[in-house]
């Protein structure tokens, strides 16, 4: 998705500034040449979230969270890459040329803003409606306060009023200069077969629909007749820009609950959202009465891995809704389910328990769903065989789904005690499960591939926000590997690259980054984990064609600098000096300051240079382990206590260094030692001599190895 162009990219990234980006979200307070405040991204009640200006860059100490502005923006709003640019170039009005848009998707792009601006006078006028007209505010506002919902929560919900008249939002916005087109594309109005525009909500209250990014995408109207004739909600249609699947209602309001508290509470109905808001529990969000579907669990699965449904006790609505959840095991989310007491919903449940009595009852009550669904099968099925074995292969298909092992192992032994059958017995069915499951999932994989590659094409700025849903969330590990001996090791020299890669090291006569290329080129070595390999070769990419330039700008910059400071200094001499003596020696200190400064600017240019980019390239596995990796200096770069001065990471890189490679050799030598190992169990007894030599050679490589570094260590860590 090439849709910004770099210099575009450069200049959003070179204006953002990490303390106001952060501050949108974060209260910040200033602690000495950081800002602290209450970390975003977890519940914390003392603030270990650190904001650093002059790095660019913000974590938690405590969650380790944060990176570069882009990178704190894609995390908090969970935005691609491209989506937390165009925020942030909107935050700083940098214009950005979408000179690779079609004619037709610019059309578009015009047609969704259209949308979304009548959408939000639409949204504002039923505002108005409810508290600012007589009508409003004797029947919608009237309404609202008996079923016990407070200002606040018409105000956090943006809980609106339709009149009851057949164009009071239409000659309104018509009257603002909002075209037919547009009115009836949304849905608020409609055109009946004469030919008449007419407003579709109609004497109802209403409670808008807001996308993960805060823009109203639709409304629903819910009648206040009790006639049974009339339907007891009208929703907005779907259209360019609401898309129900692909939607929760709530989920703008409760989303940086549902990060902190890593849960989130799914409940049917929009009453039953703002009700437990209401009392406290905010990280509730509605399905909207249709089952769930694969958008809305992946949408959901951005926030967090854990969901609890609730159900009334309703037991046709449960059976109703078990095979729904099959699809949220399947994409790895834990599930809970909570039983309400008889005849309650969570909106009635809410309005009549307090707080505390409420978080107490999801608490205590909550069943994982593997559980839950085998004791309401078993209810049903009674002592019927044949009723039971259908309930089994049901169950089992359901733990089959699971992605996560150890999880489906677990469940495993459960579900074979509950059944009273033999876990053998079950994990052969399992194992049959499996098989089908992954059939299953490979060809819905194959969907949703297509799928994204067209949602990834280009769209306008807003869209992206609003209908992408199904890129994988960013917050998730990109690929899951086996475990591998040499990936410690080899992350401890990536770090090194990113974090001071170009800095040329005076001892050895060459940049970090060359130095590791000469160690490992020497030997014949590679990195075997693939994204530490992608960040060294990038970076001898960037030293080998965009370094030389900037580096030859930036000292000359320096330069000029330094001569200018001179020339300055040497002025104040000139004037003050008390003799040449005097002078002399003075300008003797002068030089050695200003070259002292040069160096030092010099230096920390060379590190941030390749971090910069790191930290907020377009490639989700380079930044975020680049992230990972830079937040150590951010910790250590304390350099002098009050007490005494500590020898930072930079002070100590040389030595670092050459350690660090030597570990990487060190542990190629055991794998390939133990490798040998694994050959001699295999050969014939002939064979084996020459293996045992082999090992016996690698082992006196080792010796050699271990006695130089133990030479080199002054003090060990
Ligand atoms: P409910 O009938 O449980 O409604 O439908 P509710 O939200 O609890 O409303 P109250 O308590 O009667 O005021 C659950 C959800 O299903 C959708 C709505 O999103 C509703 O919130 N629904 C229901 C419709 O879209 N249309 C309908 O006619 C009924
Ligand atoms: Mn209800």
């Amino acid at each position: 998705m090439k849709k910004i162009d770099r210099e575009t990219v450069q200049r959003i990234l070179d204006a953002a500034d990490i303390v106001d980006v952060v501050s949108d979200f974060v209260s910040l307070k200033k602690r000495g040449v950081n800002y602290v405040g209450l970390c975003p991204f977890h519940n914390e009640r003392t603030p270990s979230f650190s904001v650093s200006r002059a790095k660019g860059i913000c974590k938690c100490f405590s969650c380790g969270k944060g990176g570069s502005p882009v990178n704190f923006v894609m995390e908090h709003e969970q935005m691609t890459y491209y989506e937390a640019l165009r925020y942030l170039a909107k935050k700083y009005n940098i214009e950005i040329r979408e000179h690779e848009m079609t004619d037709a998707e610019r059309e578009e792009a015009t047609e969704r803003e259209s949308m979304l601006a009548v959408n939000d006078f639409a949204l504002k006028h039923f505002e108005h409606n409810l508290t600012d007209t007589p009508d409003g505010r004797d029947i919608g506002l009237a309404y609202f306060r008996e079923r016990g919902i407070n200002d606040q929560m018409v105000q956090k919900f943006r809980l609106g009023y339709a009149l009851d008249r057949n164009d009071d939002l239409l000659k309104a916005a018509q009257q603002k200069g909002f075209s037919e087109k547009f009115l009836i594309q949304t849905g608020l109005c409609s055109r009946s077969e004469k030919g008449q525009v007419y407003d579709r909500f109609r004497g109802r209250v209403i409670y808008p629909v807001f996308s993960i990014s805060g823009r109203v995408v639709a409304f629903g109207g819910r009648t206040l007749r009790s006639d049974k004739s009339m339907a007891k909600y009208v929703n907005s249609p779907e259209s360019l820009i609401y898309s129900k699947s692909h939607e929760l209602y709530g989920l703008f309001q409760a989303k940086s609950a549902i990060m902190k508290r890593d849960k989130c509470i799914l409940v049917e109905g929009y009453m039953d959202v703002i009700s437990m808001h209401q009392v406290g529990v905010d990280n509730v969000v509605a399905s909207s009465g249709t089952s769930l579907t694969d958008g809305q669990v992946r949408l959901l699965h951005r926030f967090t891995q854990n969901v609890t449904v609730i159900y009334d006790s309703d037991a046709a609505g449960i059976k109703a809704s078990l095979r729904g959840i099959d699809m949220l095991l399947a994409e790895g989310l834990n599930i809970k389910v909570l039983l309400l007491p008889d005849g309650d919903d969570p909106d009635s449940f809410a309005q009549s328990h307090s707080a505390t009595e409420v978080e107490e009852y999801i608490a205590n009550n909550e069943t994982d769903f593997i559980r839950f669904k085998t004791r309401i099968l078993l209810k049903d099925a009674g002592d019927d065989p044949i009723a039971r074995s259908r309930v089994i292969t049901d169950i089992v298909n359901s733990i089959a789904v699971i992605p996560n092992p150890v999880t489906r192992g677990v469940y495993l032994q459960e579900c074979s005690r509950m059944l009273d059958i033999d876990e053998k017995t079950l994990s052969l069915q399992l194992a049959k499960g499996i098989a089908d499951a992954a059939e299953r999932e490979q060809k819905a994989a194959q969907q949703r591939q297509a799928r994204d590659q067209r949602a990834q094409e280009p769209t306008q700025p807003t869209t992206t926000t609003e209908t992408n849903v199904s890129q994988p969330s960013p917050s998730q590990p990109a690929v899951v590997r086996p475990a591998n001996k040499l990936r410690k090791p080899e992350l401890v020299l990536a770090k090194y690259i990113v974090k001071y890669g170009l800095l040329q090291l005076d001892d050895v006569g060459c940049s970090v980054l060359e130095f590791i290329r000469n160690e490992l080129e020497n030997d014949g070595i590679t990195f075997t984990d693939p994204i530490c390999r992608r960040i060294y070769d990038d970076a001898l990419q960037i030293q080998a064609e965009q370094w030389p330039a900037d580096l030859a700008e930036k000292t000359q910059a320096l330069e000029q600098e330094r001569a200018a400071a001179i020339a300055e200094g040497q002025e104040l001499i000139r004037s003050n000096g008390r003799d040449l003596a005097d002078m002399q020696a003075k300008e003797k200190d002068l030089l050695e300051l200003c070259d002292a400064k040069m160096a030092k600017a010099s230096r920390e240019f060379a590190c941030m240079y390749l971090e910069d980019i790191f930290l907020s390239t377009p490639d989700d596995d380079e930044r975020r382990l680049s992230t990972a990796l830079a937040a150590e200096r951010y910790q250590l770069s304390k350099g002098h206590t009050k007490y005494s001065y500590v020898e930072t990471e930079e002070d100590r890189l040389p030595e670092l260094l050459f350690r660090g490679v030597m570990e990487l050799k060190h542990a190629i030598l055991d794998s390939q030692i133990s490798d040998l190992n694994t050959q001699m169990r295999q050969v014939a007894p002939e064979a084996q001599q020459d293996l045992m030599r082999q090992i016996f050679e690698l082992y006196q490589l080792k010796a050699q190895f271990s006695k130089i570094l133990g030479e080199r260590i002054v003090n060990p860590r």
